[in-house]
Parts: structure tokens; C-alpha cells; sequence
């Protein structure tokens, strides 16, 4: 396909890890290790292709909720995956935030999130937003506490927009893979005007070639914004 359109921010929440090392036979865990390992890659792809943000949803606030195994397994990843891979995303230029709240986290992690945001805030390749102990709405309500902390009376949408976790455009492209049609509290407020996609394929096998279905997909939609298209404006 010619003239492929180039999102500037797309959303992946990141699902079926857990099914994919079930079908191997495997333990869940090692489909989050899986899932990890495509992201590093796939964040490189989709960036060196132009688009600037790629927000990606590594762990919900309920996902807290999952057995305490599975939950230590995801934390030990996090801080060993952003140690040892601070140097890749410095190399390859890539601008690392983090999404969410964090109380909950342990010193470790956060320190692992910390470094990795101070050595890597001044690459422009593009940026990676990571949401960890992430919620759209607590993101919403953590906002709307700043606001009365800051004493303001009335706010616009763009002060609004000032007061969440990061300076984010909105969402473009909104995917979400394992063929599940939810959007389980992922960016609410930045999602307003996102196309959708819901890919089949579970997150560890969503490589180069399923974002490149991807990007066709989002070249054939019409966006709209809330208009009219340019077939109905004459
Ligand atoms: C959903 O799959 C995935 C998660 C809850 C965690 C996502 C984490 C990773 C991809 C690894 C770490 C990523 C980063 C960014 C550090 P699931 O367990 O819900 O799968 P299932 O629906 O098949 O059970």
C-alpha cells in the first residue's frame, strides 16, 4: 500500500501474554517475559517509523489483584528489564516515561524508573510511555486533586491536560491485542478521538509484520474528529 498514514501517538495495551505461554505449554510468566522482549523491539519499529509517542499499558492498578506469584514475577522483571535495558533505550534514542502511581511500587522499582527517565529525557528519536500502576480514571481524579491543590476556579481542557502524569498528545491509534474488544481503563481521557484496532494475536507474537497490517488499517480509516469528511463537506 502507497501513502501508508503515520499515527504521531499510538496506545497498546499489551494482552495476552498469560494465553500465549498457556498454548506452549509454558507458565504465564514466561509469556510476560515474551511480551517484554517484543516490546523492546517493536517500540524501536514503531518509532523509527515517525511516529513520536508509543503509550504502552504494562500493569494496571488491578492488576494487583493477580496471584501474588504472578505479581512478584512482573515487578523483578520491571526492575531487571529496566536496568539492564536502560543502555538499549539510550542507544537507540529512545525518550522513556513512566504512567501511574507510585505508591504500591517498591523502592527498586521505582528507582529503576527513575534512573531510566533522567538517562534517557533527552532522546528525540521519539518517546515511550510506560504505564505502571496505571488507571485512566486515577489519572483523571490525581489530576483533579492538583487542580484544587492549585486553587484554580475554572479550567479549560488544554489546563486540563496539563495536570495528567505527562505532556502526551493524544491518542491517535488505540490497539489492543488478544482479540479482546475492551477498553479496560486505559488512557480515558487521551483515547477521546482514537481510531480502534483489535488485533487477533496475542502481544509476544505482534511483531513488525502484524504493525504493518496495523498502519495499513489506520491508512484506510476516515477520521472525522466530530465533522464532516471531505466527500461531505461539498
Ligand atoms: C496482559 O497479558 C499483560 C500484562 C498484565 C502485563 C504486560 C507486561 C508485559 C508485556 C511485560 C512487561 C512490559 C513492560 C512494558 C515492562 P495477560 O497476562 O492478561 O494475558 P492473558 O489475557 O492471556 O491472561
Amino acid at each position: 500500500m502507497d501513502n501508508i498514514k503515520i499515527p504521531t501517538h499510538v496506545g497498546i495495551i499489551l494482552d495476552g501474554n498469560g494465553r500465549w505461554a498457556k498454548e506452549r505449554g509454558l507458565k504465564r510468566t514466561a509469556g510476560h517475559l515474551a511480551g517484554y522482549k517484543n516490546l523492546l523491539k517493536l517500540s524501536k519499529y514503531v518509532l523509527d517509523k515517525g511516529t513520536k509517542y508509543l503509550s504502552v499499558f504494562a500493569f494496571s492498578t488491578e492488576n494487583f489483584n493477580r496471584p501474588q506469584e504472578e505479581v512478584d514475577y512482573l515487578m523483578d522483571l520491571f526492575i531487571k528489564g529496566f536496568n539492564e535495558d536502560r543502555s538499549y533505550f539510550k542507544k537507540e534514542n529512545i525518550r522513556v516515561v513512566f504512567s501511574g502511581r507510585r505508591n504500591r511500587l517498591s523502592d527498586k522499582v521505582v528507582a529503576a524508573m527513575d534512573k531510566m527517565e533522567d538517562e534517557t529525557k533527552d532522546n528525540t528519536l521519539g518517546t515511550l510511555n510506560i504505564c505502571l500502576n496505571y488507571g485512566g480514571r486515577a489519572e483523571i481524579v490525581d489530576a483533579v486533586n492538583k487542580i484544587i491543590k492549585d486553587n484554580k476556579k475554572d479550567i479549560t481542557e488544554e489546563d486540563f491536560k496539563k495536570y495528567l502524569y505527562n505532556d502526551l498528545p493524544d491518542i491517535d491509534y488505540m490497539i489492543r491485542t488478544s482479540g479482546e474488544l475492551r477498553i479496560s481503563n486505559f488512557m480515558l481521557w487521551q483515547i477521546s478521538y482514537a481510531e480502534l484496532y483489535f488485533p487477533k494475536c496475542y502481544f509476544p507474537d505482534f511483531n513488525e509484520k502484524e504493525y504493518d497490517k496495523a498502519l495499513e488499517e489506520f491508512t484506510k480509516r476516515d477520521r472525522r474528529f466530530g465533522g464532516l469528511n471531505n466527500h461531505e463537506q461539498s
